[in-house]
């Protein structure tokens, strides 16, 4: 397990402007171990990359332009909510210690931090987590020209399996923006509920963020923006993999997909061979083979119902929760203490 804790210069030429914590909790993984894991989502029938090799520093860069796209409406449905948010729910501040899963860019959580007086900012810790160490980097520089707070601390970790190593020190909001739950198959959803509700204490609370079921259309356009970004996000994972893994796509031979399937209630996004390719491998012997037509699926993302909510509050433990939604009913914030 690596454990490594920087101390990161920001420098502009010559000057040093600052110093940034940074714990990067990323065990180094046997590359062969990579491959394998990679390999076998490639070598089965319906062909799988996990979503968590979209985010280099490119496919980070990439959703955050998402996120500014018209189409894409649950970023700006989120932010409507989370820009009123603590004046609907009650929360004591003081010395409180946010610790943000899948943080990205600091847009959202610089909102919630925007409603707080500059006397309780100084009293708060704030620990952003996200498996792209240049997104870290980036967000806690800014944060820290932005806000007064008592510390800033860039965590670089898995939030699927190292929920355990996050800051365990006094009272935690912990926040969960961007319907990345919607992400997780509702299998995988359940695990990381019942994973969060065991690092949890009496006194800290969630503040969870989740796009809700709506019109198929509007939906579908968000993920089929008429300026391509999403195709650009979707077919980088194939760079990503290349350079992970030693494989040779050539991004040219996909084409991006992105459907509603209403029997799951969630978009699903595929790579779809526009041509017959055989992809060769790092070891120079193997290859594999993707017939024109056959697609290769990269993410979900799951739309919620108000059933669906208390069924992940209820695996998480949480007793006591308010849904908080925009004008349209489109999206949910929910405030869960435990
Ligand atoms: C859908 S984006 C949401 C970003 C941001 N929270 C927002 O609401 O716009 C998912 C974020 O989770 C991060 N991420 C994806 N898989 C992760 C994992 N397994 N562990 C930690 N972070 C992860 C990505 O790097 C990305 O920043």
């Amino acid at each position: 397990m690596r454990q490594e804790f920087l101390k990161i210069q920001i420098t502009y030429g010559n000057d040093m402007i600052k110093e940034i914590t940074v714990r990067n909790y990323l065990p180094y993984m046997d590359p062969g171990q990579t491959d394998d894991e990679i390999l076998s989502g490639l070598k089965g029938k319906q062909k799988y990359i996990s979503p968590k090799y979209f985010y280099d520093a490119v496919g980070s860069e990439l959703f955050e332009e998402i996120t500014r796209l018209e189409e894409y409406y649950p970023t700006r449905v989120e932010k409507e909510i989370l820009s009123g948010l603590l004046d609907m729910i009650r929360i004591n501040l003081r010395n409180l210690n946010i610790v943000e899963l899948g943080s990205g860019d600091p847009s959202k959580i610089t909102l919630l931090l925007n409603q707080i007086p500059e006397r309780l900012l100084n009293t708060i810790n704030y620990f952003p987590v996200d498996i792209c160490e240049a997104e870290i980097i980036k967000s806690v520089d800014i944060l820290s020209e932005s806000f007064p707070l008592q510390t800033i601390t860039g965590i670089v970790a898995d939030f699927n399996y190292q929920l355990h190593l996050l800051p365990q020190q006094g009272t935690r909001m912990f926040c969960f923006f961007g319907s990345t739950i919607g992400n997780f198959t509702m299998k995988d959803a359940e695990n990381f509920m019942r994973q969060l509700a065991k690092i949890m204490n009496p006194g800290d609370c969630l503040l969870i963020g989740m796009d809700m079921v709506k019109d198929i259309d509007i939906i579908e356009r968000a993920y089929n923006d008429s300026r391509g970004i999403t195709a650009a996000f979707n077919l980088n994972i194939l760079n990503v993999i290349n350079k992970t893994a030693g494989t040779d796509f050539d991004s040219r031979d996909f084409e991006h997909l992105a459907f509603f399937n209403p029997q799951r209630n969630c978009i699903e996004m595929h790579l779809k061979a526009l041509r017959d390719v055989e992809i060769s491998l790092k070891n120079g012997f193997d290859t594999i083979k993707i017939s024109k037509g056959q697609t290769i699926h990269t993410e979900n993302s799951h739309k919620f119902s108000y059933d669906q909510i208390k069924q992940l509050c209820a695996w998480g433990g949480f007793s006591r929760y308010t849904i908080c939604h925009d004008r349209k009913g489109w999206f949910s914030m929910v405030y869960a203490l435990k």
